[in-house]
């Protein structure tokens, strides 16, 4: 199910920013070893102080953040997990693919149609750097916003030359060095999506903890394949983070462990609890790292995109410690989608 909360732009209150931490419980991260809780959780802001912990990668890491149902939290995780990763003194840049606009009212980004757009970048060859805008409130952050122009090209794209590449050519011609790219992905497998799976090395697949969580992963996973296969030998699927998990239903636990032992080790050890702070934090313009830091929304995306940054140091982190493991294997795409439909 779909909440157009995010997309009704700023709310009149006039007095955002820290709120008291979120009222709902603090679930466990489903089989992590290191929860987030409220009684071991610093206080508010305090994040910006303690060690960073986030090595910056020696390369560029290219995150496709995809998942074809809507509303299973792509936007929330993209949004999020790149102030946290910014916060903690990485270059980051957002790419906005979706047409609602959703991930750039989310930074605070004017996106209203005359603004120069990632549409610009797709169609009309525009330099990224053109388009590129900086996020206020978060060091080191950026976004290329998407307008409502965008929704147009899925179609205009497909008479294009390099129809499947020109989110890739763009952003290698980037000259700005950058820690991550992360790219928020429409709620489709059309060419916006397939540019992102030409134009990232790895597919970071939000899931929702409910009924039919992994219903459709398997088209999306074949599309990874073909990518792969025919664009992009790099592309896999490195990373796969469980969102609105509610540690009190049995059903989020069950999804939990179908999806771990479907994924294995691309699965996050920490999970995304239900938080309202995480879904109110995008109609003030603001991540939830901002909006409110000591939420446990926000301290659950500061860990995952802790183990992110571990993980691409080849780091496997275990909570309350993190041990060199080697890199991350890639695993056989065909085994994963085995099962799924
Ligand atoms: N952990 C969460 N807790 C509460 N609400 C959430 C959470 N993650 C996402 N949401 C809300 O769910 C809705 C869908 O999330 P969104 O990130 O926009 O999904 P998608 O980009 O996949 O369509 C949004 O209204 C968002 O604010
Ligand atoms: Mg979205």
């Amino acid at each position: 199910m779909r909440s157009d909360a995010n997309i009704a732009g700023p709310m009149a209150d006039p007095v955002p920013g820290p709120r008291p931490a979120d009222s709902e419980p603090v679930p466990a991260p489903a089989g992590a070893a290191g929860s987030v809780s409220r009684e071991t959780a610093p206080h508010p802001g305090a994040g910006r102080e303690t060690p960073p912990q986030m090595p910056r990668p020696e390369q560029t890491r290219v995150m496709v953040v995809a998942n074809q149902k809507g509303g299973v939290g792509k936007t929330t995780t993209t949004v999020n997990l790149a102030a946290s990763l910014a916060l903690h003194g990485n270059r980051v840049l957002v790419v906005d693919l979706d047409p609602q606009g959703n991930a750039s009212t989310a930074l605070g980004i004017d996106h209203h149609a005359e603004v120069p757009s990632i549409y610009d970048v797709l169609v009309d060859q525009r330099k990224l750097s053109e388009v590129v805008q900086p996020v206020r409130d978060v060091e080191g952050l950026f976004c290329a916003p998407a307008t409502i122009d965008l929704a147009g090209a899925e179609i205009e794209l497909v008479s294009l030359v390099a129809r499947e590449s020109r989110l890739d050519r763009a952003i290698k011609a980037y000259e700005q060095p950058l820690d991550y790219i992360l790219i928020d992905c429409p709620p489709s497998l059309g060419l916006l999506t397939v540019n992102a799976l030409v134009a990232g090395a790895e597919v970071l697949i939000p899931i929702q903890c409910e009924y039919y969580a992994l219903e459709g992963l398997g088209q999306l996973l074949r599309n990874v394949e073909l990518v792969r296969g025919h664009l992009n030998p790099k592309l896999h699927v490195s990373t796969i983070l469980l969102t609105m998990y509610d540690g009190r239903t049995r059903l989020a636990s069950q999804v939990a462990d179908e999806v771990r032992s479907h994924f294995g080790q691309e699965v996050l050890r920490t999970s995304i609890p239900r938080s309202v702070r995480i879904s109110e934090a995008p109609s003030y313009g603001q991540t939830v790292l901002t909006y409110d830091p000591g939420s446990s929304g926000a301290l659950s995306y500061m860990e995952a995109a802790r183990e992110i940054a571990l993980r691409g140091v080849g780091v496997q982190y275990d909570g309350d410690r993190a041990h060199m493991v080697g890199r991350q294997q890639q695993h056989d795409q065909h085994s994963m989608s085995e099962g799924l439909q």
